[in-house]
């Protein structure tokens, strides 16, 4: 059918492993939102832009528009030939990406092309479940503690654990305001869960 799944949460609460794995296990794609926000930051950062300014970066976006890919192993996103998704996970984006996601401007350039792209799918970010599809009737909001989101987010990055958890707190307080849980999602603490746990957690509370 046309099912949207949506899987919201905070910094490092493993949507994007937890969101691929129910897509593969349900056979359909899943959907990065948080990709476009990271590609957007990182255009801006080589256009040496000010992350602050809307109309400079809508305008860089529009002379180089991006494109999500949602594979079910792996969203990517492209720049013309240029595949950007190796750039977007470093230490850089993460310290921007917030910023620029605030920028409603910004916000409805990844809004439009979410809306754009034909179910079913699972769909991952922060206001999935909220703003973007708030039709969709399997909601998912992920949470764990912040120790835990480091350490896990440690095997992704060079910086040591304490600093990892220091970014994650402030992120997490920058992006408050779009990561309210839906008020009809299931909300789980993955923090004592394995990755195939949450999995499971999810395929089986969802609709037939
Ligand atoms: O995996 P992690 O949560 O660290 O990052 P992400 O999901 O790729 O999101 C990166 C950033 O994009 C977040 O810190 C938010 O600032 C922003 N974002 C958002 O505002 N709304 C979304 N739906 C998804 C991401």
């Amino acid at each position: 059918g046309r099912m949207i799944v949506t899987i919201d949460g905070v910094a490092a609460s493993g949507k994007s492993s937890v969101a691929s794995g129910v897509a593969r296990a349900l056979g359909i794609p899943y959907v990065s939102s948080g990709l476009l926000y990271r590609a957007a930051t990182l255009l801006g950062q080589e256009a040496g832009l000010d992350l602050n300014m809307t109309a400079p970066l809508l305008a860089c976006l529009r002379e180089h528009p991006l494109r999500l890919e949602p594979l079910a192993a792996g969203n990517r996103v492209w720049l013309g030939q240029r595949d950007l998704t190796p750039d977007l996970h470093s230490s850089a984006v993460d310290r921007g990406v917030s910023v620029v996601a605030a920028q409603p401007g910004v916000r409805t350039w990844v809004d439009d092309q979410l809306r754009a792209l034909t179910p079913p799918f699972v769909a991952e970010g922060r206001d999935m479940g909220t703003n973007v599809f708030p039709q969709a009737p399997a909601k998912f909001y992920l949470t764990a503690s912040p120790r835990v989101r480091a350490e896990r987010r440690s095997r992704e990055r060079p910086e040591d654990v304490a600093a990892i958890e220091a970014a994650l707190i402030q992120r997490d307080a920058l992006d408050t305001t779009q990561s309210a849980p839906a008020p009809d999602a299931r909300v789980i603490d993955t923090g004592p869960l394995t990755l195939e746990q949450v999995i499971t957690v999810i395929t089986q509370q969802l609709p037939a």
